[in-house]
């Protein structure tokens, strides 16, 4: 098996990947696929995970109906093209919330899987400047078809007891899946989310930074554990949006510098009115 990207538009994948549960994917794919959209990018989500997080912060259940779905890019068959346009402004391959076929992607054959995700992400680089792909909690098909087409991958940690362990082990599994293409997939940048000012965390991140073949990859900007980051999610507005009380211009600050250092690291031009083309 081996990727197609030599054959591929002009479109970029970034990927947001960890194996483990909660430690800020979703946040972090969002708030990276409105940055894009807003410096005036034509951009994509893909909602890979069945439980439909990252589509409900663009679009409520009931506005997620036809269209194009996640489960369609592992068909072997061709399905019409239709992504949904969100109300903020990025195109949408959504995932219902319990999106039981996206689920059962996992028992197919992963060689099926991952070409039929890799044929059909292909087109869309056609289309696209950037896509985003958010991934679920889980090693199998569908994290191993995203880490295959990725262009740039992140991979943000919950900054807590055994955040090194967890690290470790997502290395190991892109190791895994890069074996099976017979190509290094190499991770962009590891993101320290949900810092807080307590020495367990500080020991976690000292231990990461010493960590070898993962301090190398941690990015400079940290994402502090703000309440403003769960509350923007719920309004469904990225945190730059809300900037009414003191916490919240802080968590706006956090949030646009790790913003363009993640697209300065996809070799997006970032100046100080933010990311452009
Ligand atoms: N920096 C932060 N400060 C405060 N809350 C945060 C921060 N980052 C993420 N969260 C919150 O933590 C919870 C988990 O985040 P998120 O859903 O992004 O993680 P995930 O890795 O996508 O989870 P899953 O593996 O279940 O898909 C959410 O409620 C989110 O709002
Ligand atoms: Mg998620």
């Amino acid at each position: 098996m081996s990727r197609k990207r030599r054959n591929r538009g002009r479109g970029k994948i970034i990927v947001i990947t960890n194996q483990k549960g909660g430690v800020g994917k979703t946040t972090i794919a969002y708030h990276l696929l409105c940055f894009l959209y807003d410096a005036g990018f034509k951009v994509l989500g893909i909602d890979l995970d069945g439980q439909g997080n990252f589509s409900s912060r663009f679009m409520s259940k009931e506005d997620r109906i036809g269209g194009y779905r996640a489960v369609h890019m592992f068909n072997a068959e061709p399905t019409p093209f239709k992504p949904l346009v969100t109300p903020y402004g990025p195109d949408l391959i959504y995932s219902l919330n319990r999106d039981v076929e996206l689920f059962q992607v996992e028992s197919l054959p992963l060689f099926d899987a991952v070409s039929a995700f890799n044929d059909k992400i292909d087109g869309l680089c056609e289309e696209y400047d950037f896509i985003v792909v958010d991934t679920p909690p889980s090693y199998g098909n569908k994290m191993a078809a995203a880490c295959v087409v990725q262009d740039f991958l992140f991979v943000p940690v919950e900054l807590a007891a055994f955040a090194v362990e967890g690290v470790v082990s997502v290395v190991e599994s892109v190791k895994e899946i890069g074996a099976m293409i017979q190509e290094e997939i190499k991770i962009t940048g590891v993101i320290c989310n949900k810092l807080r000012h307590v020495n367990s965390h500080q020991q976690a991140l000292t231990e990461m930074r010493n960590e070898a073949g993962v301090g190398n990859m941690i990015l400079k900007t940290n994402l502090v554990n703000r309440g403003a980051v769960d509350d923007a999610l719920r309004d469904g507005a990225p945190v730059w949006r809300r900037r009414t009380s003191g916490a919240e211009r802080t968590t706006a600050k956090e949030m646009t510098a790790l913003m363009s250092e993640m697209a300065g690291l996809c070799g997006i031009k970032v100046s100080s009115k933010g990311a452009s083309k």
